[in-house]
């Protein structure tokens, strides 16, 4: 102990990765618990940009054990090139650790994404197409194909015979693709396999004796709570479980070696790909909003859905995470407008009103905010490194929302680089002491 679990509280791409890598300055281990590469963290360190898909924001932290757990779905391709692209920029990788338990996606899990979005038409659900969907349903149908395989030619290549058999029917119109030559594939795979080999270990047992020696563990979520298979807006979600309880079984602990769960949020809303956003802005509003916040996607460069923040779905995601407290990200971005809405209430398509986040999918998807509006604040806020430099709207908005939420705000981003943030009083409380430590 502790065990400290960093989630998305909203759509996906609320910054978990800068909060991350914040907190791994403290840390022994940061472990990636679920997703795979359709996540994309940018973390800005010493006026240098990262942009990370695979590998745990700890991995830029010297001597912090990146531990890619037995929950992650692994493109080998994507992670190859990771770890080239960052010993070529001088960081050690050393520190890193793959579960051997942890599914591989395959060429034909990107060839299914891609013909089940085409065939889908307007009903897409907008996936990144890397294959995240097929790679979890393949799991599921214990045809996956696992890290640990890779180290056995022979079982590699019968799992994939296994794995290829049911597919056959949809595959049929690319029989003649090289990518789905079996012998091609084995070779491919196997190559990875000596790249990757010596990061291969039993990551369960690891992070169990970093938490029994009272080491501080960050168990680092991708996406964010709405798009749970779950919990989330159901079927335009992703295929895993981004929220806190997924980290005991994408990382191998149980519920008691959690202590903390903050849940990452910004000070507005954003949705990539398709589904219901009860807060979505259109025109220039939403411009101006995307082109300050630089709401452009990490992993496919897709310009981003925004609105303002819904406090309806914040309080869900707190439920559902059990979250201890909230990192506000992207505050500063809100500066220069006059009147600030945030969202209290749905109102249904016959009028009805919503308290909660309704269950019910069409529902949910004829649902419209309603809103408290709150003054703005015109100030840059990039400068403030303390609560009390923040200008008084600003104080009083983020009030708001944890009083709404009835969770605590620990932390405050006012601007993309590492340094930008403030740390609140909270923060001293989290267990471990690691705000403390930050904030001292
Ligand atoms: P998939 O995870 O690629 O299957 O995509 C399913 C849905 O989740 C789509 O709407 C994607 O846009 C969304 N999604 C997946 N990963 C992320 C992420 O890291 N940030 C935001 N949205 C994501």
């Amino acid at each position: 102990m502790p065990g400290i679990v960093i989630v998305g509280a909203q759509w996906g791409d609320e910054g978990k990765g800068k909060i991350t890598d914040l907190l791994a300055e403290q840390a022994d281990a940061v472990v990636r618990f679920q997703g795979g590469n359709n996540a994309g963290h940018t973390i800005v360190r010493n006026g240098k940009t990262w942009k990370l898909h695979l590998m745990p924001s700890g991995i830029l932290q010297p001597g912090t054990l990146s531990v890619i757990g037995n929950g992650v779905v692994i493109d080998p391709k994507v992670l190859t090139h990771e770890i080239e692209e960052l010993s070529r920029s001088r960081v050690d990788t050393q520190w890193l650790r793959i579960s051997a338990n942890a599914h591989l996606i395959m060429p034909y899990h990107l060839m299914l994404d891609d013909a089940g979005e085409t065939k889908l038409g307007k009903l897409q659900i907008g996936t990144t197409r890397r294959g995240i969907g097929p790679c979890y349903a393949d799991k599921a149908s214990r045809l996956g194909i696992r890290v640990q395989d890779l180290l056995d030619e022979k079982i590699l290549k019968k799992k994939i015979v296994a794995a290829l058999e049911p597919k056959r029917l949809s595959l049929r119109p690319f029989a003649k693709d090289p990518r789905l030559d079996l012998q091609t594939i084995t070779e491919e795979y196997l190559t990875y396999g000596h790249r990757i080999e010596r990061y291969i270990s039993d990551t369960s047992r690891l992070v169990l004796e970093l938490l029994d020696a009272d080491k501080v563990v960050v168990f680092e979520g991708a996406q964010g709570a709405l798009l749970d298979i779950d919990h989330g807006t159901y079927p335009f979600v992703t295929s895993s479980n981004p929220i806190a309880g997924a980290a005991c079984i994408g990382a191998g602990v149980g519920p008691k070696d959690i202590d903390e769960v903050w849940g990452v949020t910004k000070a507005y809303s954003t949705r990539v790909g398709a589904g219901p956003f009860p807060t979505e802005l259109e025109g220039t509003l939403a411009d101006e909003i995307r082109e300050r916040g630089g709401e452009y996607g990490t992993t496919t460069g897709r310009a981003r859905r925004v609105g303002w923040l819904d406090l309806v779905a914040l309080r869900y995601a707190s439920r559902i995470n059990s979250l201890t407290a909230l990192a506000v990200t992207k505050l500063d971005v809100l500066s220069g407008l006059d009147t600030l809405c945030v969202c209290t209430r749905y109102r249904g398509a016959e009028g009805a009103e919503f308290d909660y986040f309704p269950y019910h999918q069409t529902v949910l998807h004829h649902a419209v905010g309603e809103y408290v509006e709150l003054p703005g604040w015109s100030e840059d806020l990039t400068g403030c490194r303390n609560e009390d430099e923040l200008p008084a709207a600003a104080r009083d908005y983020l009030q708001f929302v944890a009083d709404f939420v009835r969770v605590p705000v620990a932390l405050i981003g006012v601007g993309p680089a590492r340094e930008e943030v403030i740390w609140t009083p909270a923060s001293a409380e989290m267990a471990g002491g690691v705000g403390r430590l930050a904030t001292a």
